[in-house]
């Protein structure tokens, strides 16, 4: 029956960008370093695994079966570049060089993994702090002449109540642009240790969606290694599921996720008259012939195609305005329909180009 039903696409259209995204989660049992293993999932899939919430963490852990390894690697990581000035959150760029610091002999180290904030001791020097420490700080007030731009504040604060602080009274905590300003600062504190507007965002995930759903395990990230830069998850003992602050240079497997994009396209078929295509079985022989039709033309793999139903519960409808089509009084021998087919596929790229080209 299905040879006399044909199937030719007469248009297709998109309906609305692609809707995200299923993420989907593979295991890599190979053994790579971090880095090795962000190029390999890059490559291979969308990127190391991010993890939006506990049912994400859940079926992660699940995708990697009964494991041989104690740990496997996910997307974030600790960005030693993410260093930031209050006063408009102006990234400290000094990777190549091009901006001012005043670091103190290997500073910024994250003693304990938790060394967010930064200070200026008496020498005028930075060391990185526990955000949650307390000390006096130093305001800056926009528009005043040169002098008084530049308040001690000589009460103990931690840095985001120092902030606040700064921000009510003043413009903001101090940043430091040059060797003058620092100079200035260092005069106004006095010998005291302060709070400038140093501060830094630690942990990122590789790829660009920033959730802040974290799964630590008791008493990490504590960086007692001094380069636990990287995050993995613990895949057996007590703690399986939490994650773990490790070197990055370590070689573990590794977990990735590819992204299901879902679009929904109109397409146009014909059909012989008469041919019922909402008959069982048929639907899914149409899918069938319309997927191999598709793999002629585009990347088909980790794609699923799936016939929308409408709202009575039919797939087909003929064009509007033709009746019922494939009712056997209807004479004409070739029948257009038009149903609406969503497609769930990782390879977008590739089927915008082909959909153009059609
Ligand atoms: C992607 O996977 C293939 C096959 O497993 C592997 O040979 C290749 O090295 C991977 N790409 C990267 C960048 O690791
Ligand atoms: C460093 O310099 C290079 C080349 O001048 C530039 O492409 C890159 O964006 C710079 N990186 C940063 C973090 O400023
Ligand atoms: C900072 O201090 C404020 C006010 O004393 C307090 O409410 C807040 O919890 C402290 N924050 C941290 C990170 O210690
Ligand atoms: C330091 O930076 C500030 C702000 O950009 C600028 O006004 C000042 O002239 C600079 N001083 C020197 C000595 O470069
Ligand atoms: C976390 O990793 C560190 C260093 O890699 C290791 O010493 C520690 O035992 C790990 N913690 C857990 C809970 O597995
Ligand atoms: C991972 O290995 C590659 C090649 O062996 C090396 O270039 C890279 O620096 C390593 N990365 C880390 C974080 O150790």
């Amino acid at each position: 029956m299905l040879r006399n039903v044909y199937l030719t696409l007469l248009c297709t259209g998109l309906w609305g960008v692609p809707s995200c995204c299923a993420r989907q989660y593979h295991f890599v049992s190979l053994e790579k370093n971090w880095t090795e293993a962000q190029s390999y999932c890059r490559e291979n899939y969308t990127d190391l695994a991010v993890i939006d919430s506990p049912e994400d963490n859940e079926q992660l852990l699940q995708t990697a079966g009964n494991p041989l390894q104690y740990a496997g690697w996910i997307g974030l990581y600790w960005d030693q570049w993410s260093w930031k000035w209050s006063m408009g959150n102006i990234r400290l760029d000094n990777r190549n060089g091009s901006d001012f610091t005043s670091w103190a002999t290997g500073q910024p180290e994250n003693y304990g993994g938790k060394e967010n904030c930064g200070i200026m001791e008496s020498r005028g020097l930075w060391h990185d702090y526990p955000c949650s420490c307390s000390f006096y700080f130093i305001c800056y007030q926009e528009g005043s002449d040169a002098a008084g731009s530049y308040f001690l504040i000589e009460t103990n604060k931690n840095f985001t109540a120092a902030q606040r602080s700064c921000r009510e009274h003043h413009t903001d905590l101090a940043s430091v642009r040059n060797r003058s300003e620092n100079e200035e600062i260092r005069l106004t504190a006095r010998g005291n240790y302060v709070w400038i507007g140093l501060f830094m965002e630690p942990w990122k995930w590789s790829s660009p969606s920033n959730p802040a759903f974290r799964n630590w395990a008791d008493g990490v990230p504590d960086n007692a290694a001094g380069n636990e830069d990287c995050a993995s998850l613990l895949m057996a003992g007590s703690s399986a599921g939490y994650w773990n602050g490790t070197g990055c240079d370590q070689r573990l497997p590794f977990f990735c996720f590819s992204e299901k994009k879902r679009v929904v396209m109109r397409v146009g078929l014909q059909l012989e008259k008469g041919k019922n295509p909402n008959e069982p079985g048929v639907r899914e022989s149409l899918l069938n012939q319309m997927r191999g039709l598709l793999s002629k033309h585009t990347v088909m793999d980790r794609t699923s195609l799936k016939w929308k139903e409408q709202k009575d519960g039919l797939v087909f409808h003929p064009e509007k305005d033709k009746g019922e089509i494939w009712d056997p009084r209807f004479t004409q021998s070739l029948q257009s329909v038009f149903v609406v087919l969503s497609v769930d596929s990782p390879h977008f790229d590739y089927w915008f180009v082909w959909l153009f080209q059609y």
